[in-house]
């Protein structure tokens, strides 16, 4: 029989703390394909690289926390876990408490997560609760919640969570032979820029990489806090994914940063939306807006000369594009894609893609 991959738990079971004792709660996450992308290297003359977690279980990374965090709380015996969410937490917790067969409370701001996230946590049965507020408002009364009533937190101040997604660093070593020099990923509460650099951390320490890589953070410009250094209390992007003004993982991320000789950015909605068209159009991967500030950011840092010729990055794209597909069909000045619509005609077709009769 082929081989299956296994998931992150038992694929990387000697590097999480798990034991005969936990249940191995899995839907087969991880093993994602790293993607070399041509045409970011040839926009940027560095060797570029994806990593496409929208190739997960739910379609974003966030399958390789929950799978840690769920197994942890269900062998801690938890019969509910809770979550604030911009949509993807609540669609993987959802779905690995569906398959564990607990509740998941989903808390989400009102009006402002994408479709396909909601239907997600809908379909997995999920107590949905949408709050009139925004994520940082529901994050604070997941968090009450936990420490007031039988519930348990799976929000990334959960340290399994990090643990779990930790597994992509490794990943991407087994496939490059080393660490790369750089690597991009969108930040939101910074719990995945975290993980990144506690698994590359670990990589060096057992010598499975010669070095460390520059971490390069990136934020949407109304919503950027770590780049501004203070909360912002109302975070306003179209990438509703990381419209966060107060990032839980902050602390742990600036050491992150730190250490990694790293870097927090800015990028416009209007240059989000650019760089998504181009990883769609060029490279073909589809990725949700929040995704593609890796590649948006990518493309800043090597237009201000920040990235030397021939270097390896690797840019980690998040979250599927079809959970939020409304933005490929908005031009690049703003206006709805209109639909070519002509009869049942061999030749009129054939005029309209310009092809000639050969
Ligand atoms: N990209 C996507 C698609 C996300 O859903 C998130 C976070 C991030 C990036 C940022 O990751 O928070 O670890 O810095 N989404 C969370 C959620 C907040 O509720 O789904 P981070």
């Amino acid at each position: 029989m082929a081989h299956q991959w296994r998931g992150v738990l038992r694929e990387y079971a000697d590097r999480l703390d798990i034991s005969d004792a936990t249940p191995i709660i899995t839907l087969g996450e991880g093993g994602t394909p790293l993607i070399p992308a041509d045409a970011l290297s040839h926009r940027t003359g560095a060797k570029v690289w994806v990593k496409f977690e929208g190739m997960n279980p739910t379609g974003s990374f966030k399958d390789r926390g929950m799978t840690m965090a769920v197994s942890k709380a269900v062998e801690h015996g938890a019969k509910a876990i809770i979550c604030a969410s911009t949509g993807n937490t609540s669609a993987s917790a959802a779905a690995y408490a569906a398959h564990a067969g607990i509740t998941a409370a989903v808390l989400v701001p009102e009006g402002k997560i994408a479709m396909g996230k909601l239907s997600q946590a809908v379909a997995h049965n999920g107590q949905l609760i949408q709050l009139r507020g925004n994520f940082d408002d529901c994050l604070e009364i997941a968090r009450e919640l936990a420490e007031n009533y039988p519930v348990h937190l799976v929000n990334s101040v959960n340290n399994d969570r990090i643990e779990g997604q930790k597994t992509a660093a490794f990943e991407v070593v087994e496939v490059l032979g080393d660490a790369p020099d750089f690597h991009f990923v969108p930040v939101g509460n910074a719990g995945n820029y975290t993980a990144y650099h506690r698994g590359y951390t670990e990589e060096l320490a057992i010598s499975a990489t010669t070095r460390m890589p520059r971490m390069f953070g990136f934020q949407a410009a109304g919503s950027a806090p770590m780049v501004l250094g203070h909360v912002v209390k109302d975070p306003d992007t179209i990438a509703s994914a990381i419209r966060i003004g107060n990032p839980a993982s902050w602390e742990l991320a600036l050491k992150a940063q730190a250490d990694s000789d790293g870097y927090f950015g800015s990028i416009t909605d209007d240059k989000i939306l650019e760089a998504h068209r181009i990883l769609s159009a060029e490279v073909g991967i589809f990725v949700e807006p929040a995704s593609a500030i890796s590649v948006a950011g990518l493309l800043e840092r090597a237009e201000a000369g920040e990235i030397p010729k021939g270097s390896t990055v690797v840019l980690t794209v998040t979250g599927h594009g079809l959970k939020d597909p409304q933005w490929a069909l908005r031009t690049a000045d703003g206006s709805e894609v209109q639909p070519t619509i002509v009869s049942v005609d061999t030749d009129e077709v054939a005029g309209v893609l310009g092809l000639v009769r050969a």
